[in-house]
């Protein structure tokens, strides 16, 4: 009997990860109900329009962002997810934490809640997007021929499906500057001593990474075994790059910088196939209009020329911290490069 609760608990939770919303019965659906069953009680709890799990709708054009942008909040308070279904629940608690009022710089009320108008900024696309870290030690070898491998399954996967192999590799592209910031954390606190801002700089990578992913959320969603395939994917790399980072940060960090150079590559296909007009060079979405603070007629090239721009810093950074580490010294003798974008 108990078997049978378990397998089902567990087909269950596959179920949400794939194909999330599909469930009226989801926890995150749960929650609603509940919020909106006892909403008598305002004013004992503090009531917030809030749905983090909401997507966003910038999906319409730029140049009606700004119309968007304050119809979008009449209350003030702007959700992620600015829809008018995300702003009728709400969520009850006795320990709501007061929402900041953050707005544009033309007084609009800020509309994005997972990042905000400080963290906004204009990417270096002067950067070389043809810079290569030649593989001379043992360790270049191993980390070249690890990403080689890893490549051409991608590629015979994806061909030219350059949105969707975009999306994928976005998802894989965010964990190691998570798990490398999670681990010299630890090291930090285990050894008490400071990081050199490696830290951030990692944790900042991967937040990119995440925003990049959530720009291509707005252009092309995902198919059920595409979530799937992720799903597996990030549980065999996730523990993979743990493992490596913990064995040897030097291997772990020449093994992004090649994925990162991957990922320049793949993206400056992308530019050429929109070029040839061989994808629709379809207007930018709002978000990346306000993360990277493009021109409000911005297109679809000129995301993926910030995006490959940001890969290139990417690159640099990780090859920069495993060459730290092969000439003998460790990250936080140097000061991290914090803002590299
Ligand atoms: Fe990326
Ligand atoms: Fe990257």
């Amino acid at each position: 009997m108990s078997r049978n609760i378990a397998a089902m608990k567990l087909s269950g939770l596959l179920l949400r990860q794939l194909q999330p919303g599909l469930s009226p019965t989801s926890r995150f659906g749960n929650a609603v109900i509940e919020a909106s069953k006892i909403s008598g009680l305002r004013g004992i709890n503090n009531i917030w329009n809030t749905m983090p799990e909401a997507r966003n709708s910038s999906t319409v054009a730029s140049n009606a962002g700004k119309e968007e942008k304050t119809s979008s909040a009449p209350t003030g308070r702007v959700a992620d997810g600015t829809n008018d279904q995300a702003n009728n629940k709400t969520i009850i608690s006795y320990w709501g934490v007061a929402p900041s009022k953050i707005t544009d710089e033309d007084g609009s009320p800020w509309r994005w809640n997972s990042f905000r108008p400080w963290e906004t900024y204009k990417a270096d696309t002067s950067i070389d997007v043809k810079k290569h870290h030649k593989a001379v030690t043992f360790t270049d070898k191993f980390a070249y021929w690890i990403v080689q491998g890893l490549k051409y399954p991608t590629y015979i996967f994806f061909q030219r499906r350059h949105m969707c192999h975009a999306m994928l590799l976005e998802t894989v592209a965010a964990v190691p500057g998570m798990v490398g910031g999670m681990l010299l954390h630890c090291k930090s606190l285990r050894r008490f001593e400071h990081s050199g801002g490696w830290i951030k700089a990692l944790l900042e990578e991967a937040e990119n990474e995440r925003m990049h992913l959530m720009t291509f959320l707005e252009l092309s969603q995902p198919k059920w075994y595409e979530r799937a395939l992720v799903f597996a994917v990030q549980g065999v790399f996730f523990n993979g790059y743990f493992l490596a980072y913990l064995a040897s940060p030097k291997l772990a960090h020449r093994i992004t910088g090649y994925l990162e150079e991957e990922a320049v590559n793949s993206y400056t296909e992308f530019l050429i196939d929109l070029e040839k007009g061989l994808v629709e060079n379809s207007p930018a979405p709002a978000i990346a209009i306000d993360y990277w603070r493009l021109p409000p007629d911005s297109t679809l090239k000129d995301v993926v020329t910030v995006i490959r721009a940001d890969e290139a810093h990417h690159r640099d950074i990780n090859h920069f911290a495993s060459d730290i580490h092969c000439q003998g010294h460790e990250l936080k003798e140097f000061p991290a490069p914090i803002g590299y974008h």
